[in-house]
């Protein structure tokens, strides 16, 4: 293993996105080659190797950009063994948190926390992502629900960003649920905590929860309109458990992305579509859930521009695998491999604002590269094993190697 941020990767099949747009038809470019980077950043790729010191032999494996997750519920403690075992048994996600669980235990867990417990949770979970090639992330506060404990978590996710190599985007979602002074209460309450965000620069996006047992849409709307007039860029969660509308009217109201869709409605697409609005899919949280998949196929052939996620958090999906995501995306999903890909790699960095310095393997941007031990891309979804991934650079260091069973030489 080389921990220098100078290399050059050498003998790889190059795939990959380019440009910085986000995506709506797909067209992969492949090249075979060397990656030369200097200082973190990829400054050649040719057929000619250079001279480096420091070589990482690819032997003809796949080289992919490092996958970008936009949506994780990092950070938080605890978790929800016993929630889950009522799902299993038939009990709904909604039925918990109505009666107080689910979220509302998470926030228990997390206000009774440390700021260095949430820091060394984060930074745990931050290389479980990364061992599993997801080179950049969104972060969201949302169990503090109190001014105190959401900018906790908000300086939790500042200190997560300054010690892991990943690239860290933070939003706040202090509207994740309703504490017991109610929504209208609450959302005053809110407000007077985006002007702190703000002032402190704590987070990029203001995301809320619209749906059943959460937030109200007419509640919503207020709040984002205020949120965008503090010049914070909106994301939210819509159509998760139930379709109420709001995700054509956030799109409408120039939303930066509107997660989960499971239960969207044609009319949505549609205006989603027309407003260019980019559609972030959680397939992980349906399977998890036992709920819907997003009807990505009808988005994608409407013209949504469509990125994956996790959605990582102790209730509603424990995995991260963007391996099983992009299976989930091509086999419920009805996304081809292309479009998983890229929703996973340039599409997922486009809603991060993250665009122009990765989601792909082009020079002048972060050299995050994953090296995988399959002839295609369509080997992804097929074999979704955690052990066709063979190498994780970041940032042009070497995070992790990983040579067993290695077969490919050509
Ligand atoms: O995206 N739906 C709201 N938030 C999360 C779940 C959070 C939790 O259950 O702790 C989600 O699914
Ligand atoms: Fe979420």
């Amino acid at each position: 293993m080389t921990n220098s941020a100078n290399l050059e990767i050498r003998n790889v099949k190059i795939v990959t996105a380019t440009g910085i747009s986000p995506v709506t038809d797909c067209v992969l470019k492949y090249v075979t080659g060397n990656i030369k980077i200097l200082d973190g950043k990829i400054i050649s790729i040719s057929n000619e190797p250079s001279e480096s010191e420091n070589v990482f032999e690819g032997d003809g494996m796949l080289a992919i950009p490092g996958f970008v997750d936009p949506h994780t519920h990092i950070p938080f403690v605890g978790d929800r063994t016993k929630e889950f075992l009522m799902r299993a048994k038939g009990a709904k996600y909604s039925e918990i948190l109505k009666d107080g669980g689910g979220i509302h235990s998470t926030v228990d867990s997390v206000r009774k926390a440390s700021l260095d417990d949430l820091v060394v949770h984060g930074l745990k979970y931050a290389r479980w992502f990364l061992k599993s090639g997801v080179t950049a992330i969104e972060c969201k506060s949302g169990y503090g629900l109190d001014f105190e404990n959401e900018i906790k978590q908000l300086e939790a996710i500042r200190r997560i960003s300054e010690n892991t190599p990943q690239k860290v985007v933070s939003t706040f979602l202090g509207a994740h649920a309703v504490p017991s002074m109610g929504e209208k209460a609450y959302i005053d309450e809110l407000k007077y905590m985006l002007d702190f965000v703000k002032e402190k620069d704590l987070a990029k996006f203001v995301d809320i929860f619209c749906d059943e047992g959460a937030f109200s849409v007419e509640g919503s709307v207020k709040y984002i309109k205020y949120a965008k007039s503090k010049g914070f860029k909106v994301r939210v969660h819509a159509d998760e458990l139930s379709s109420n509308g709001f995700a054509g009217i956030a799109s409408d109201l120039g939303a930066a992305s509107v997660d989960h869709l499971a239960m969207c409605s044609k009319a949505e697409i549609k205006k989603m579509a027309q407003n260019k609005t980019m559609a972030v899919l959680l397939p992980l949280t349906s399977f998890y859930l036992k709920n819907a998949f997003a009807p990505a196929r009808a988005m994608i052939d409407e013209g949504v521009p469509v990125a994956l996620g996790s959605d990582f958090n102790p209730g509603s999906n424990t995995f991260y695998s963007p391996f099983l995501n992009i299976h989930l995306a091509v086999n419920y999903l009805g996304m081809t491999p292309e479009e998983a890909f890229v929703a996973h790699t340039l599409n997922a960095a486009s809603v991060l604002g993250l665009e122009k310095e990765c989601g792909t393997i082009e020079v002048g941007k972060r050299a995050d590269i994953v090296i995988i031990d399959a002839p295609d891309i369509d080997y992804i979804p097929y074999m979704p094993s955690g052990e066709l991934l063979k190498a994780v650079f970041v940032n042009g260091v070497e995070f992790f190697e990983n040579r067993d069973n290695f077969s490919r030489k050509d």
